[in-house]
């Protein structure tokens, strides 16, 4: 296998230290799907020693096919096809079938507007809707196979738009709302789309931001689109051009609320997603339709050990992956109410999330890390105010939740009685990996618990030999499962090189992790987050999860800094609780206390109080530009992926000053 850059050790030290457990009530265990370690031991021994026989009764019982498949899976590794023969429709799936039950006039979608307004969707509206649009498309030339951009806020029409693509077999690339014209411009132009759907704006804390004014300069130089269907939502003035741009509600307007499913082969690809990588170029995830279909939809029903009363709400945005999976896909092949949400956390006020909650009565709450630690900064008042009795299950993605920040969540959000979910999972893996069943497994903060069914995950050190319990390494794949990526688009070589090359043939996640003696999954964070000290590997996410566990700690980032004797040391981006003074004897303090945590080694060498933090539109943390922070550089590279770049000429400033 290829040298990692941390490679002077030969395994990752994990050094964090929690050791409490949570094991599911009585009463949650008694209604879940899986109810105990046996029966998910039970399924996961049966789902891994034969994975072609455990997903093709999954197949059976959960999806309609319009035919059935030749053969389950053929493994060639890095390539996948499972369900060969097959044909099925994602939409059929997702609305047709429940049209002939009950669900007929069950809410599919719920949506929340920023401003509080709302609007319900049930199955038998939204099929409606698909079916007009899916007739849009193919009047506008669309046919099987086509890609079709989608450059959208929060708003009905992105579901509307997804589901008529996976209608007619047009193969949708959502790019995030949040995204500039010039990133929208790459990514029409690399999967080379004929149809662009976007709106005149989207709100943001109140602002209105030019949606169809970006895409118009996108345009410029995005020859391969012939027509636009624009949304109007804000009401910004836009310019039309004749021939090419259309208002949605025009085009809709004379179409029929009838269009037949296009019965799609298993493996037809259904959907690109833009994901960044090491280098500048975004990577093309690229899923296909059967096995995608299944693995969101079986995840979905167990993680979530959803029932058919629950209303779920997963927070994300559908411009990203987990949207794609736990907002759409997943819950509505289920026949779930999905909860589709258009504002952030904290506009107009803080609570806004709780409001959304007590409304709707949700059931199910799916955010981020990030999304959590923001909240808690704002105080316990602005969740307390509200009755948030109807949640039952909590869930977290995205990033390792710290654990101070899981028990905040545990205990202030769910009231103590909600088990929490972390998943751990990635835009390439199409839906979760390795998260707790809530009616089964004692959870423990910090831990993702297990592998989910018929995903064989395994810690590797660089020899690719399994690493001892406890011991960090590497974190594989190392057999193949319905939803994983089949390729990048364009880019074969990339797909291989980047994923599969490592190890031959296995999955490589680029996640460092460890297997704690009761069998547990500890996310140690990226590889590249891995930082070596004095011959000890440790892992940035631990030190930060003990930073945020200090009383005065909201946010916490731990980038690499080189260093004479160490090697590398470590830099601590802190941000601290309001009315916190930011001052010599409370860095001491935290040094003690990540001392007391974790041990003397994993001792930043500084720490440097920060306001914000720099993060990308969907909250991640952007460590790459951190790390040329803490170094001293002024030049630290791209930051127009940012939310909000001024924060860097901010921590630049204060850079010079300690
Ligand atoms: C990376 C994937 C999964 C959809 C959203 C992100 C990190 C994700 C966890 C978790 C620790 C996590 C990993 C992964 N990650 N979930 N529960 N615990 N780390 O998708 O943008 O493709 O990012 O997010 O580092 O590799 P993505």
């Amino acid at each position: 296998m290829k040298k990692k850059k941390n490679s002077s050790g030969s395994t990752i030290e994990s050094i964090m230290k929690e050791t409490r457990k949570f094991p599911p009530s009585k009463d949650f265990r008694e209604q879940a799907h899986i109810k105990s370690m046996t029966e998910y031991n039970n399924m996961y021994k049966r789902s891994i020693e034969d994975p072609e026989a455990f997903w093709s009764g999954q197949a059976e019982k959960e999806l309609d096919w319009f035919k059935k498949w030749n053969k389950v899976l053929t493994w060639e590794p890095p390539f996948a096809k499972w369900f060969e023969g097959g044909k099925i429709n994602v939409s059929y799936n997702c609305l047709d079938r429940h049209l002939k039950t009950w669900r007929k006039n069950k809410a599919a979608i719920i949506w929340e507007g920023e401003h509080g307004e709302d609007k319900t969707l049930t199955y038998q509206q939204l099929h409606r809707e698909v079916c007009r649009f899916a007739n849009v498309l193919l009047t506008n030339g669309i046919k099987k196979g086509d890609r079709v951009c989608i450059y959208l806020p929060m708003v009905p029409e992105l579901v509307i738009s997804m589901l008529a693509c996976t209608r007619i077999g047009a193969v949708h690339s959502i790019i995030f709302g949040g995204f500039s014209a010039a990133a929208l411009g790459d990514r029409i132009n690399d999967c080379g789309a004929k149809l662009l759907i976007t709106s005149d704006g989207s709100f943001r804390r109140g602002k209105r931001i030019p949606l169809k004014a970006n895409a118009d300069i996108a345009l410029i130089n995005s020859p391969s689109v012939e027509n636009v269907i624009v949304v109007n939502i804000t009401g910004l003035e836009v310019k039309m051009k004749g021939g090419r741009d259309h208002w949605w509600d025009d085009v809709v307007a004379h179409e029929s609320t009838m269009c037949e499913c296009v019965a799609m082969d298993a493996e037809d690809p259904l959907f690109i997603l833009y994901t960044s990588g090491t280098t500048g170029k975004p990577k093309g995830i690229l899923h296909t339709t059967g096995g995608y279909l299944l693995y969101v939809h079986v995840t979905a029903k167990y993680m979530f050990d959803l029932k058919e009363e629950d209303t779920l709400w997963c927070t994300a945005d559908i411009g990203w992956v987990t949207g794609h999976s736990y907002i759409v896909y997943g819950p509505l092949s289920i026949g779930a109410t999905s909860v589709m949400f258009e504002g952030v956390p904290n506009y107009p006020r803080p609570g806004r999330f709780w409001e959304v909650v007590e409304k709707y009565n949700v059931n199910i709450f799916y955010t981020a890390p990030t999304a959590i630690r923001a909240i808690k900064r704002d105080g316990d008042e602005w969740v307390k105010k509200h009755d948030l009795s109807s949640i039952r299950l909590l869930g977290s993605v995205g990033e390792p939740i710290n654990p101070e920040a899981w028990r905040w969540y545990y205990d202030v959000v769910g009231g103590g009685r909600c088990p929490i979910i972390d998943t751990w999972w990635q835009t390439e893996t199409g839906g979760a990996l390795i998260t707790p069943l809530p009616g089964a497994m004692t959870l423990k903060p910090g831990s993702a618990s297990r592998p989910f069914f018929g995903i064989k995950a395994e810690i590797f050190d660089e020899e690719g030999q399994n690493v001892r319990s406890n011991q960090g390494g590497y974190l594989v794949i190392t057999k193949p499962w319905p939803g994983m990526f089949r390729n990048l688009w364009g880019d074969e070589e990339r797909f291989k090189s980047t994923y599969f090359s490592q190890y031959a043939g296995i999955y490589f996640t680029g996640d460092g992790a460890r297997i704690d003696k009761d069998g547990d999954f500890w996310l140690m964070g990226r590889i590249d987050d891995v930082v070596n000290v004095s011959g000890h590997r440790i892992g940035t996410a631990e030190v930060e999860s003990a930073l945020v566990s200090h009383l005065a700690v909201t946010e916490a980032a731990v980038v690499p800094i080189p260093h004479e004797i160490k090697g590398q040391g470590l830099f601590a981006f802190v941000t601290l609780k309001k009315n916190t003074e930011p001052d010599k004897a409370l860095k001491v303090e935290l040094l003690k206390h990540i001392s007391k945590e974790i041990g003397p080694i994993a001792k930043p060498e500084m720490i440097q109080f920060t306001e914000a933090l720099p993060k990308t539109r969907s909250g991640k943390i952007m460590r790459r530009i951190l790390k040329q922070i803490a170094m001293d550089r002024v030049d630290v590279g791209d930051t127009t992926t940012l939310a909000d770049p001024s924060v860097v000429d901010r921590l630049i400033e204060d850079r010079k000053n300690l």
